[in-house]
């Protein structure tokens, strides 16, 4: 895939209205109370707003917020498939749910974080934010509802797409900077770019400089931590990294396979029973392109996963039953440190253990410290990764810190992204 892609700095957008696609999909209080708990994602698009306003440009905003169900029908489908019961499904339920999904919160803190007046629609491409972008003037922004209220957004629906392009007028431009949405075809995040020039964000351009930087033309020796629970939603990464990365290091859930599939055992661990023989050609296949991968050679075991089990260290392959590994052990801390050491580059995507269990978190602490004192180019996958770095308070001494999740394991994974390939090329 091309990353060498046309950016804001590449148009000219004084006096134009634009179209920007961010990613505001911002955690929320679970009481219904809108208030945000994480507001590190709108902060990422500042710089790209506040460059817009300053070149002139009206700035049409719009993000998705969580998963809403555009139409009761299907709210009440998938309620059924819960298992809950008919006659608790209610269109007013339903209605509450979309209420949670609104933009307000997020119109609410971009103002306050902008210092200026964000004028927020109350539809997507309907009659007020088709009047409020008519009216929208150079140096202003406004802020559409969740696009996610469009049934046809998530099918990336041509026509919602074009509506969504009118907005922008004839000579509007697309720009995306939602790095967390490029890996969805949607229609606000891909199809868009069919009708309107379309270039990226500062922070798409920043997430492509460091993370296919690293891929394409690492700093050597680069190292691959690997961790998080499954080895079946790490598959396509450890494939693509076993191309790319001079060793690969495993933690987390998934070592557990590794070491049942060469015979060890593993207890109460988890454990993907289907996912042995991958494991196995995984560790042949490392051997064969001469990578080094790393496994656990020691391991932290509970009698129970909860945070406050009763622990002990045992030796890989030797977790007695009724026990389950949450954390790798000390020796495998000394060998994944020495290891990241002398790197050049180190990219992280997963947890080595259950650290929000501060009982089983000094594995994953040891990592992120060792990353912190390296002096190589640090990584950091979005999702589970970056919370780990940022709950352990190593976020500011990591390179670069992704702000997405799903999308940056796609694009670890060498998958084309169609948020990315939609924009223009250098
Ligand atoms: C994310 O939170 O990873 C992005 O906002 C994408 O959200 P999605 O998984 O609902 O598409």
């Amino acid at each position: 895939m091309n990353y060498n892609k046309k950016t804001v700095k590449d148009v000219d957008v004084k006096g134009k209205k634009v179209l920007l696609r961010c990613d505001f999909n911002v955690p929320m209080a679970k009481d219904g109370s809108g208030v945000i708990t994480d507001d590190k994602r709108i902060r990422a698009a500042l710089p790209t707003i506040q460059y817009l306003l300053e070149q002139g440009a009206a700035v049409i905003a719009c993000s998705h917020m969580g998963k809403p169900v555009a139409t009761f029908d299907s709210y009440k489908k998938k309620q059924l498939e819960k298992g809950k019961d008919e006659a608790s499904i209610t269109e007013e339920k339903w209605k509450k749910s979309l209420a949670e999904l609104r933009m307000e919160p997020v119109a609410k803190r971009l103002s306050e974080l902008l210092g200026k007046d964000v004028i927020l629609a109350d539809d997507v491409v309907g009659p007020d934010a088709q009047a409020k972008a008519a009216a929208l003037k150079p140096g202003e922004i406004m802020l559409l509802q969740n696009t996610r209220f469009e049934k046809g957004e998530t099918k990336g629906d041509p026509e919602l797409a074009k509506k969504m392009a009118d907005l922008a007028g004839a000579d509007g431009v697309y720009v995306s900077d939602a790095f967390g949405a490029v890996h969805r075809a949607h229609a606000s995040t891909a199809v868009v770019a069919n009708y309107l020039p379309a270039v990226s964000g500062f922070l798409i351009q920043k997430e492509l400089d460091f993370i296919g930087g690293a891929l394409a033309n690492p700093k050597r020796p680069l190292v691959a931590i690997l961790g998080g629970s499954k080895v079946s939603s790490k598959i396509g990464v450890i494939n693509n990294l076993l191309e790319i990365a001079d060793t690969i290091i495993i933690g987390g859930g998934m070592a557990y396979t590794f070491s049942a599939a060469q015979g060890g055992k593993v207890g109460d661990s988890l454990l993907e029973e289907d996912w042995k023989d991958y494991a196995n050609d995984m560790v042949k296949k490392a051997a064969d392109k001469g990578v080094k991968l790393l496994l656990p050679v020691d391991t932290v075991i509970a009698d129970k996963f909860a945070a406050d089990a009763d622990s002990k260290v045992v030796k890989s392959g030797e977790i007695p039953d009724g026990w389950q590994g949450l954390d790798i052990g000390p020796e495998t801390v000394k060998l994944y440190c020495d290891a990241v050491a002398d790197a050049g580059t180190v990219i992280w995507n997963g947890p080595m253990g259950v650290f929000e269990f501060e009982k089983f978190a000094a594995g994953t602490k040891a990592v992120a410290e060792a990353l912190s004192k390296t002096s190589a180019i640090t990584i950091i996958g979005g999702g589970d990764s970056a919370a780990a770095v940022q709950q352990l308070g190593y976020a500011d001494k990591m390179t670069h810190i992704s702000t997405g999740g799903g999308a940056s394991l796609e694009f670890m994974e060498g998958k084309e992204l169609p948020g990315v390939a939609c924009l223009l090329d250098k």
